[in-house]
């Protein structure tokens, strides 16, 4: 429940253009930050789960070396990333991620990631 609640929270923080007003009351709508967004699987997705994940998550480990990352929860491809998005937003972003166990993405880069994913992980 608390996961979820967080990562409607990522989702809320980056889902409709927000609408402010100035001293004239006209609307100025935010550009939505995924419109701005710059992140993509090549210069983000990609070199994140290789250097935070793909230790444990990747179907070339050896059954003995994935320290008991569950078998066939595999980060090879974008697609696999995509396939596991919600999951890999739930454990590694939010308030309390628990993925990798030992830690060490900044909260910066686990912002990041929490970004990628929300505007599609494209
Ligand atoms: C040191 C090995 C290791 C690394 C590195 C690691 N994991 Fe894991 N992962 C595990 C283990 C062990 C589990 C099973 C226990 C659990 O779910 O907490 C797991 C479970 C998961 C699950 C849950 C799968 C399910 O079926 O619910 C996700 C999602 C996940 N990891 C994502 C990640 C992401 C994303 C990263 C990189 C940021 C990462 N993991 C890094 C070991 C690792």
């Amino acid at each position: 429940m608390r996961s979820l609640l967080s990562l409607a929270l990522v989702l809320a923080a980056c889902g409709t253009d927000s609408v402010t007003r100035d001293d004239d009351d006209d609307p100025i709508v935010e550009p939505d930050v995924c419109d701005t967004s710059y992140l993509d699987y090549d210069n983000f997705g990609a070199p994140f789960v290789i250097n935070w994940c793909r230790g444990c998550h990747s179907s070339s480990v050896p059954q003995a070396m994935r320290q008991r990352a569950p078998l066939g929860v595999n980060f090879d491809t974008a697609d696999d990333v995509r396939t596991w998005g919600a999951k890999i937003a739930e454990k590694t972003t939010g308030m309390t991620p628990t993925m990798p166990p030992a830690g060490g993405p900044s909260a910066d880069e686990r912002a990041l990631l929490a970004e990628w994913l929300t505007c599609g992980a494209r």
